[in-house]
């Protein structure tokens, strides 16, 4: 079947084909295509047509697609140890590898998406403190647990819905929303209801308005905030950790968080979150503590050994950091340039792989309005040329572009190619 017959049978037994809006392309004006393969950076959909892939699975893939290794250790465990319900060793091993690894990471609970691990990580926050509020940022996404559909990013913003149906107000009446960058406003609502807040969440890197850096003295007075208000930080590391550096987002900023979760690259492309944090708040998760969360799927054999070959590939080459960094700075200062000769409005933000070309003439851009400012029909040309040209980008203004491991200059300098042919 063709991509177009796929497409258009999925219609009628899922709705809008799809089983995450974004995919669905409806700002875009055309159907997705359909995919059917995909090795290193390169994916191919039905209908043959092959994509140099910047969008990597929204993140995981950042040693491409079936990576060997990763490929083998998933056949190997699948034919001993598919799911039990029981502990594993290899729980034992990811836990370990995550807590010695990254800072401020004393135990972990494993979960089945970064949404499982956001909204785990709000409870644990509530349980500890005994407070009900929390504050998150306009333009942050974490994920579709209720509370946290209050001015969301991602899809929640390309699709423009302003609020979502379901929600019943009592479920986000304890969400307050803060105004990324803005430490003045912040402290405000602190004034406010400072008694009463359990956590502030953050994306330290922010992906889901586009990529928009936190300033170190926002997330430090951030700290400030939590420790004189008895309140939780979390840091929403699902899309930057083991993304903008190593040792995540957090590395970047002088702040300790108290909880932080991780999705994406930790499980390799197979279904997967994590929380975790400082020992004495991890143990009020039940059985310890009174925090009841639990997962039939949580810890999966399979996943846990694609996480472990995962991680352990990237430990052991670090030097993949720089080399997208390098390729990353190549792609920014490329489309600068051909920009500034075309006449074309724009600013490029980038934290090492995660990048995003925003239409606009604000620059800098730090915040969501910045963000919102964006000319989206000179987005939607731009997505189009690209992917007619044959380089999968994500479909909204708001996302993240990813680089792998194993992007090269060759793929950049196409990728470049192609954009000083864009017809603004
Ligand atoms: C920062 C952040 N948090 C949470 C989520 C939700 O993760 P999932 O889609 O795995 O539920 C996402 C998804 O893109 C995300 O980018």
């Amino acid at each position: 079947m063709s991509n177009q017959e796929i497409f258009d049978e999925s219609k009628k037994y899922m709705p809008g084909g799809v089983n995450s809006p974004v995919r669905a392309y409806r700002d875009m004006g055309i159907d997705p295509p359909v995919m059917k393969s995909g090795k290193g950076v390169i994916i191919k959909d039905e209908d043959g047509n092959e994509y140099i892939d910047f969008v990597l699975a929204w993140g995981p893939m950042l040693l491409g697609h079936c990576n060997e290794e990763v490929v083998t250790a998933i056949k190997e465990i699948s034919e001993s140890a598919i799911a039990f319900g029981a502990p594993t060793e290899l729980e034992l091993q990811m836990s370990r590898f995550l807590c010695e690894e990254m800072d401020n990471v004393e135990m972990v609970r494993f979960v089945n998406s970064g949404t499982e691990a956001t909204m785990s990580a709000i409870k644990l926050a509530r349980g500890y403190t005994g407070k009900n509020k929390i504050i998150k940022f306009a333009g942050c996404y974490h994920g579709h647990f209720d509370g946290f559909l209050v001015e969301a990013g991602s899809g929640v913003l390309t699709e423009g819905i302003a609020g979502c149906l379901g929600i019943p107000n009592d479920s986000i009446k304890n969400t307050l929303v803060g105004v990324y960058n803005d430490m003045e406003q912040v402290r405000r609502l602190f004034e406010a209801y400072g008694d009463d807040i359990a956590a502030v969440i953050i994306e330290p890197v922010a992906g889901n308005m586009g990529v928009v850096k936190a300033e170190d003295q926002f997330i430090e007075t951030l700290r400030v905030l939590c420790d004189e208000y008895g309140s939780l930080l979390i840091f929403d590391e699902v899309m930057s950790g083991f993304r903008v550096a190593y040792k995540g987002a957090q590395s970047l900023f002088n702040v300790k968080p108290d909880l932080i979760t991780y999705a994406k690259i930790i499980g390799g492309g197979l279904p997967c979150g994590v929380y975790g944090g400082r020992r004495e708040i991890m143990e009020k998760l039940s059985p310890l503590g009174g925090v009841y969360q639990a997962g039939t799927m949580s810890g999966n054999p399979v996943v846990m050994a694609a996480g472990i070959s995962t991680l352990n590939i990237i430990k052991e080459n670090q030097e993949i950091y720089n080399h997208i960094n390098k390729i990353g700075e190549k792609l920014q200062k490329g489309i600068e340039e051909i920009a500034r000769e075309k006449g074309i409005n724009l600013t490029v933000n980038r934290v090492g792989g995660m990048m995003t070309v925003f239409f606009t003439d604000r620059n800098p851009v730090r915040s969501y309005d910045d963000a919102k400012s964006c000319d989206l029909e000179m987005f939607k040309k731009y997505f189009l040329h690209m992917l007619n040209n044959g380089f999968n980008i994500p479909q909204s203004q708001f996302e993240s572009m990813f680089l792998s491991a194993v992007h090269t200059e060759e793929h950049i300098d196409k990728f470049l190619e192609a954009f000083r042919q864009f017809e603004a």
